[in-house]
């Protein structure tokens, strides 16, 4: 039934607020926010979520990534203004829809590598509607659920680290990695399953499944510094974050990107030095516990 109890956005902000973190402060080590994703060195694990329909476009919000030394996701789009945010920053992970017609992938797919981008990826999540079993549409493209075959044939026809946005499971994540993904971005998509687990919830037994080098990014309801904390904790590399940045790039453009990315980052060192974590590889998920009224 869709009601606020079924609201996947609710349960993961209850699930993520059931959290809390013990401090381990004496002696801590100065953190740093820095990763390393697939050899190359970004200042934050904190990556802008794949938006579309920006007003202020897309490019602008991947340039507010470059300006905080952050990996960018971007949403859906014309290969044109793909180029556009290339041009502002290569290091974009484009999701591409899961268009019903393969060509509109592999154009998206070719622009990406001819542009030097990062990586690419399909939100797969978005290929069926919330309310039924029919292939949605999306801003007038038709979608549909692609097969093994399909997503093998996109992954294979690139060099580029693929991604898979809406896996949401052990399974999920172990198909990927069969496919050849480099990662997966954990996500619902703002509730299209409704009675989502919330990803930080699968984390752990995700992160065991498929051992440490497979890429694993937290996307939905990362508000701050806190709640990223305890997803990179749980077991991701790297956690998405979409909506929160909105309003301060409707506001100020790229500058206000930046500076709610650097924000995050802060409040997450900030973590970090609480719990002795020397960098993001190094969070002991042990200072996560489920608090119990
Ligand atoms: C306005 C808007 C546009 C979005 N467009 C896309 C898109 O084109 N591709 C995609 O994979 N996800 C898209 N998403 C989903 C987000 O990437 C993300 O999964 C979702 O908003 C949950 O993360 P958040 O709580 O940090 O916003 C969009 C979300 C919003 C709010």
């Amino acid at each position: 039934m869709k009601n606020e109890k079924s609201d996947s956005i609710q349960i993961n902000r209850r699930y993520l607020d059931s959290l809390v973190i013990e401090g381990r402060i004496v002696g801590a080590p100065h953190p740093s926010a820095q990763v390393t994703v697939l050899g190359k060195a970004f200042e934050t694990p904190i990556v802008p979520g794949a938006l579309s329909h920006l007003k202020g476009g897309m490019a602008g919000y991947a340039e507010g990534a470059r300006l905080a030394g952050a990996l960018c996701s971007v949403g859906m789009g014309s290969v044109e203004e793909m180029d556009a945010v290339y041009a502002r920053n290569p290091d974009v992970i484009k999701i591409i829809k899961p268009y019903a017609d393969k060509e509109e992938v592999f154009a998206r797919i070719r622009a990406a590598e001819r542009l030097g981008a990062f990586g690419v990826g399909m939100d797969v999540e978005h290929s069926i509607d919330q309310d039924g079993d029919a292939d949605s549409l999306v801003a007038g493209f038709q979608m549909k659920l692609p097969t093994m075959d399909d997503l093998k044939a996109f992954i294979q026809s690139t060099k580029l680290p693929f991604f898979i946005k809406g896996a949401l499971s052990v399974q999920d994540a172990l198909r990927c990695r069969e496919l050849g993904c480099a990662g997966v971005i954990l996500s619902h998509h703002n509730g299209l399953l409704r009675w989502a687990a919330p990803p930080a919830m699968l984390l752990p037994d995700i992160r065991k499944a498929v051992g440490p080098d497979f890429i694993l990014m937290a996307d939905g309801g990362i508000a701050d510094g806190y709640d990223a904390f305890k997803a990179l904790a749980l077991g991701a590399d790297l956690v998405c974050v979409g909506r929160p940045l909105m309003d301060p790039y409707a506001q100020e453009g790229s500058q206000g990107v930046a500076k709610a990315l650097r924000q995050m980052t802060l409040e997450l060192k900030g973590v970090m030095a609480r719990t002795g974590s020397k960098d993001v590889k190094h969070i002991d998920p042990a200072v996560i516990h489920p608090i119990h009224f």
